[in-house]
Parts: structure tokens; C-alpha cells; sequence
């Protein structure tokens, strides 16, 4: 059996990747390697030759991402923060993008004893768990709806808890719901949420439309329709001073802001772009003092 070198194969992934067209094949090519050999992706140059079945493995695992299946849901993994998350069929895959809500999030936290944070539409658990592992004194409650995804965010605040770090309360909910977490109504500090937020029949990449779980991704003609319920939840739940950041479209700069703004007990609305200028997060902050009439 002839060793062959990693760096051959690797260049041979990213050539396959490529030709599907895949955004960034030499760092899937890597990454996949990395999975599938149990090292950093920058200690791969540290394995300088392997066996035939790695290559073989390797090779499988690249048709399937040529094939546009999520790198994420091939790895099974997915971080957010300080956080691994499990990632498979069934859930949506935690964004880079949402970091920045994140940090916004636990910025807000700074000063706050033994903070309540509401993480609405979890997914995967992906913010509930972040704010957890980097917050072990708040007590972190996280909703949604899809009972496949509440598996995963299951199974994901399983795992945290056992590393040690402080447990999440998590519900089945529906943030339609006018009563959801009603016990914790004007108590929270901070509330996040990730929801769905693209317009109904926006085109989206292959990974998206064939993995992501539709109600985890579209949201209405226009894109707002699970953020309009997410404005109400918030102003509800929050505590005066309090804090609320919800992720959007990039179309929704103008729109998601407005819709914060019409709520009297909101305020300091701000809209944040990402590292590219596009507009990404909204945020607002409960009005410390009941406006008058
Ligand atoms: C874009 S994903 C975000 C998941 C996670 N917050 C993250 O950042 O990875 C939106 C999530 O909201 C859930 N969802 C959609 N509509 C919902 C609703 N009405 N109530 C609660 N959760 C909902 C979806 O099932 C999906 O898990």
C-alpha cells in the first residue's frame, strides 16, 4: 500500500470543489481533510503523506460537498462564540455573521449581575449556548418551534452542560405566541433572536434551499413576518433598560428599525451593517421610564 501525499489530494479536492462551485474550495478541501484526519486545519502540514482508504475517504467526502451538501452537516459540527455545536439534517447551520450579534449581546451584558437572557428561534441552541458558556451567572432561556431542531438544541445544551458550563432552559415555543415565556414578562435583560428573514422566493445558494429547513430561512412575502412577532416578544419580555438584537435581511436596514421604532416602550433603535457594510443586526433598548400619553 503506497503512502501518498495529503498535499496532492488536497489540491485535487479543491479542484473538484471548484468546478461545482463551491465559494471557497481550498478551505473546504482543508477543512474536510482536517475532519476526516483529526487535526487542526493548521497542523495539516504536519501529515505530509496517507494511506490509500484517507485519500479514498477524503474523495467521498468531497463528492458529497461538490454536491453542495453543507460542509457543516459533513463535519457535524458548527461553532458559534466559545461554542461547538452538532449540526445535521433538520437544522439550520450557525452563521459567522451572527458573531456579531452575539458580541453586541454580551457587550450589553457588561455590568449586569446574574443577567436573564431570552434567545428566541434557537435553532440549534447556537446563541442560548454562546451566551451561556461566555456568561456561567445569567440564566439563559431559549424557544422554537420546530420539534427536529428543538431535538438538536437538546442534545446540543446536553453536551454543553456536561462540559460544565451553566445549563439553558429550553421550550418548545412558537413566538407567535402571545403567552410564550409570559412568567418571565418585563424581567429580561437581554433578548436575541436569529429568526427567519428571508423574502418567499428570494433565490438561495444549493446548501440553503436543499438543507436548511425551509421555516429557518423564508419568512413571508417580505421577509418580516416571524421579526413582527419577535418585535412584540421582546417588548413584552424586557425589563426597562433592557436590551433586544434582531439579525435581518440585508434588505431590511430600513424596515426591521422602523418596526422597533413603532413600539412606544422601545428606544435608541440603531441599525449595525457587517464587515461588508450590508446591513445585518437591529437592535433597541426597553425605555426606562413608561412614556406619557
Ligand atoms: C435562521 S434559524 C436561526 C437558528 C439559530 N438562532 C442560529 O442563529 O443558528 C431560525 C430558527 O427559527 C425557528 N423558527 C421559525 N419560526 C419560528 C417561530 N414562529 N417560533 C419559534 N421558532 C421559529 C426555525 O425553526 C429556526 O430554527
Amino acid at each position: 500500500m503506497t503512502r501518498q501525499p495529503l498535499r496532492l489530494a488536497i489540491l485535487e479536492a479543491e479542484r473538484m470543489l471548484s468546478a461545482a462551485g463551491v465559494a471557497s474550495p481550498r478551505t473546504d478541501a482543508e477543512l474536510l481533510a482536517a475532519h476526516l484526519l483529526g487535526v487542526e486545519r493548521t497542523k495539516l502540514m504536519m501529515v505530509p503523506l496517507v494511506d490509500p482508504p484517507v485519500v479514498q475517504a477524503l474523495h467521498d467526502l468531497v463528492r458529497q460537498r461538490a454536491a453542495r451538501v453543507p460542509l457543516q452537516h459533513l463535519t457535524g459540527n458548527a461553532s458559534l462564540g466559545n461554542v461547538t455545536l452538532s449540526v445535521g439534517p433538520g437544522v439550520f447551520v450557525p452563521r459567522p455573521e451572527t458573531e456579531l450579534l452575539l458580541a453586541w449581546g454580551l457587550a450589553t451584558l457588561e455590568g449586569v449581575d446574574q443577567p436573564t437572557v431570552v434567545d428566541l428561534c434557537t435553532g440549534s441552541g447556537a446563541l442560548a449556548l454562546a451566551v451561556a458558556n461566555a456568561r456561567p451567572d445569567a440564566a439563559v432561556h431559549a424557544a422554537e418551534k420546530e420539534p427536529v431542531a428543538l431535538a438538536w438544541a437538546r442534545r446540543n445544551a446536553d453536551q454543553q452542560a456536561q462540559a460544565g458550563d451553566t445549563p439553558i432552559h429550553l421550550y418548545a415555543g412558537d413566538v407567535t405566541d402571545p403567552m410564550l415565556l409570559m412568567e418571565l414578562e418585563g424581567t429580561v435583560d437581554l433578548v436575541l433572536c436569529n429568526p427567519p428573514y428571508v423574502p418567499e422566493g428570494t433565490p438561495v445558494p444549493p446548501e440553503v434551499r436543499k438543507h436548511d429547513p425551509h421555516e429557518a430561512v423564508f419568512a413571508g412575502r417580505d421577509g418580516l413576518d416571524v421579526v413582527r412577532h419577535v418585535i412584540a416578544s421582546a417588548a413584552r419580555l424586557l425589563r426597562p433598560g433592557g436590551g433586544v438584537a434582531i439579525e435581518h435581511d440585508d434588505t431590511h436596514g430600513g424596515s426591521v428599525p422602523a418596526l422597533l421604532s413603532a413600539r412606544r416602550v422601545l428606544s435608541d433603535v440603531q441599525d449595525h451593517t457587517d464587515l461588508a457594510g450590508r446591513p445585518r443586526f437591529a437592535t433597541a433598548r426597553r425605555t426606562r421610564t413608561e412614556p406619557t400619553a
